[in-house]
């Protein structure tokens, strides 16, 4: 029986103003148990990271970038670096979200660079990662998820959590089914093994991210490999997040 701590995680995207994010900030922190057994993590646009991680200073939530730059500073107009997020207060970051990778053109050697300066700067980088619709039709899942996760391979802090999201599942109100998301999480597991060990396998945390909602979650959360979500348009609503929280901690308890 491993004790990897869940997560639930709120990927706000490019969505509220400072107001609503403080507002829904405070409706989570408000209806948290105070004895989580949940990590519960949010990941606000980069301007609202600071109001947000002040707001939360001292509750049982923490915040995280949506993305950073590989270099620790320079010309690169619009982008934000590790340690303006650290700054910010920001104890985690997310790296090579899909949306990233189709919306900006991130490949893997970017990506492996995000994850080694996230480290650098003692972020947590959350590694996003999984297939389009168009590879699974062609039975590419595995192949893709195996180069996504070894291009990481050398530059991986051991505390690198895995969010698995099959591109045709975000957004889209079409989850993966359990038995989907177990097999990825199951491949994603042994092949960290392979790469790093059988304890850090073991200990590595595998989020599932795409269309998760209150009624799915408690499903999702019970397969073996599935340690925590990844969520967008949930994590929204207090108490649609709340409810996916509750079933994170309902597994762990
Ligand atoms: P949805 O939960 O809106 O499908 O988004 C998932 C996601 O992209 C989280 O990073």
């Amino acid at each position: 029986m491993s004790c990897r701590v869940p997560i639930a995680a709120g990927n706000w995207k490019m969505n509220l103003r400072r107001d609503q994010a403080l507002a829904l900030a405070e409706g989570l922190a408000r209806g948290l148990a105070p004895q989580g057994a949940v990590e519960v993590l949010l990941f606000p646009a980069h301007p609202l990271v600071e109001v947000v991680a002040a707001a939360l200073r001292g509750r049982p939530l923490e915040v995280g970038g949506q993305d950073l730059h590989p270099e620790e500073w320079g010309a690169h107009t619009g982008d934000v670096s590790a340690w303006q997020l650290v700054d910010s207060g920001c104890t985690w970051v997310l790296v090579g979200h899909s949306e990233r990778r189709s919306d900006h053109a991130e490949g893997d050697e970017l990506v492996a660079a995000k994850v080694a300066r996230a480290a650098d700067a003692g972020l947590l980088p959350i590694l996003c990662l999984g297939e389009t619709l168009a590879e699974r039709q062609q039975e590419r899942t595995l192949e893709v998820l195996d180069r996504q996760l070894t291009a990481v391979a050398d530059v991986a802090p051991t505390e690198l959590v895995v969010a698995y999201e099959p591109v045709w599942a975000i957004g889209t109100g079409e989850t993966a089914s359990p038995e989907q998301a177990q097999a990825a999480h199951e491949f994603l597991r042994t092949r960290a093994g392979e790469l790093w060990g059988a304890t850090r396998a073991d200990q590595l945390r595998l989020l599932y991210g795409g269309s998760v909602k209150p009624d799915n979650a408690p499903d999702l959360i019970r397969c073996e490999d599935i340690d925590g979500f990844l969520v967008g348009g949930a994590s929204l609503d207090a108490e649609k997040f709340l409810a996916i929280i509750h079933a994170c901690g309902a597994s762990a308890a």
